[in-house]
């Protein structure tokens, strides 16, 4: 359904062409029925996480767990590991330049302290996102605003998030090289190790991804991913895992068994494998809601179910969890493609999304 105004600065719509979004405008989605129970007359799927020793992760914003009961009660419920969707990216911190806001990411973190809850930290270094004075700033100024910025946010996180994406989205979706960013311009293709050793030097213990969509299965993309960090390792860069974003449609992704492939290679290099912002979307596929919702709850299964049966596999985050709040609609066109729809009822997703933490 809808993502808040305030969750959608102008122009940043990520991984567009290779998923064939659009930015335009959007008729207001039709209500989905709540078929299910409601969110609090489920077993929580962060007790079945618990069991499986796997986190389960959702992607929030600070207003809705200060203003919505659902929302705050759900997220509580359910997930024990917070992303912000918005919040820790550079321009809603920094918009000003040295005038640091941290009040959203703050919130959002003493929200999962006080729910028991671990923290991801997203994301530090994104080619959007990004301050409108850092697109004024000579390339020796760059340099200096960007080890600033990972220095301040990561410093100013340190303890409290149990891992940071750190470099987000950096290699390019047609000629599979470094992506042409300002960072790239400015810094250099050494940006991303530089990145790395910031975020290690102001906090020493997270755990520091690097974060990427379409590289979920086995191809040009996943390939020029490995690549990378496998080189960041043989340079002794503090790399400890890799995030895959799986933002996927129902009606097509990456085989199941190439998606198992390629964490199975990232885990023998030592890393750590997450899927970061799940969400699967169902608006083109044929049939009624209720036919495309059991092709949902399938899909969720399967993926999730691939993450628990691989080792290097530590956590799968969705990003978002109710149809009420979803950057896919603004992005790609009204969906449903979370865990519960848009009154907070359980959808046939969260059911496959429990199975596969069941082992079922
Ligand atoms: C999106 C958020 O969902 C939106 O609310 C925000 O306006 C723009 O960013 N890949 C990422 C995420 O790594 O940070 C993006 O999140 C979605 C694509």
């Amino acid at each position: 359904m809808r993502v808040p105004a305030a969750l959608l600065p102008a122009g940043l719509v990520s991984c567009l062409a290779a998923c064939g979004g659009s930015n335009g405008p959007t008729t207001p989605p039709t209500p989905t029925p709540s078929a299910g129970p409601a969110w609090n007359e489920v077993t929580p799927l962060r007790d079945a996480a618990a069991a499986r020793h796997k986190l389960v992760g959702a992607a929030v914003f600070s207003s809705g767990l200060a203003a919505e009961a659902a929302y705050a009660g759900a997220a509580a419920r359910h997930f024990d590991y917070l992303s912000a969707e918005y919040e820790m990216k550079w321009d809603p911190i920094e918009k000003t330049r040295g005038v640091q806001d941290f009040s959203g990411g703050d919130a959002i973190v003493a929200f999962a302290r006080a729910n028991g809850m671990q923290m991801k930290g997203h994301a530090l270094v994104w080619h959007q996102a990004v301050p409108s004075w850092v697109g004024t700033l000579s390339a020796p100024e760059l340099r200096i605003a960007f080890e600033d910025h990972i220095r301040e946010v990561a410093g100013h996180y340190r303890g409290r998030v149990r891992a940071w994406d750190v470099v987000n989205e950096a290699i390019d979706d047609t000629s599979f090289g470094l992506r042409d960013t300002i960072f790239l311009r400015a810094l250099g293709a050494d940006y991303i190790a530089e990145a790395f050793r910031l975020a290690r030097q102001a906090d020493p213990d997270a755990e520091l991804i690097y974060n990427d969509y379409s590289a979920e299965g086995m191809g040009g993309k996943s390939d020029a991913v490995y690549a990378l960090v496998k080189g960041l390792l043989q340079r002794g860069v503090p790399i400890g895992g890799v995030g895959l974003q799986m933002h996927i449609s129902a009606s097509g992704f990456p085989p199941l068994a190439d998606m198992a492939a390629n964490m199975r290679r990232l885990g023998a290099l030592g890393l750590k494998v997450n899927i970061s912002e799940m969400d699967v979307r169902i608006a083109n596929l044929p049939g009624n809601l209720a036919a495309r919702e059991e092709t949902q709850r399938s899909v969720y299964h399967d993926v999730v179910a691939v993450c628990m049966a691989e080792p290097a596999c530590e956590s799968v985050t969705f990003w978002g969890f109710t149809d009420a709040h979803t950057w896919i609609d603004s992005t790609f066109g009204p969906d449903d493609p979370l865990l519960f729809d848009a009154q907070y009822g359980v959808k046939p997703a969260f059911d496959g999304v429990q199975d596969a933490y069941l082992g079922r």
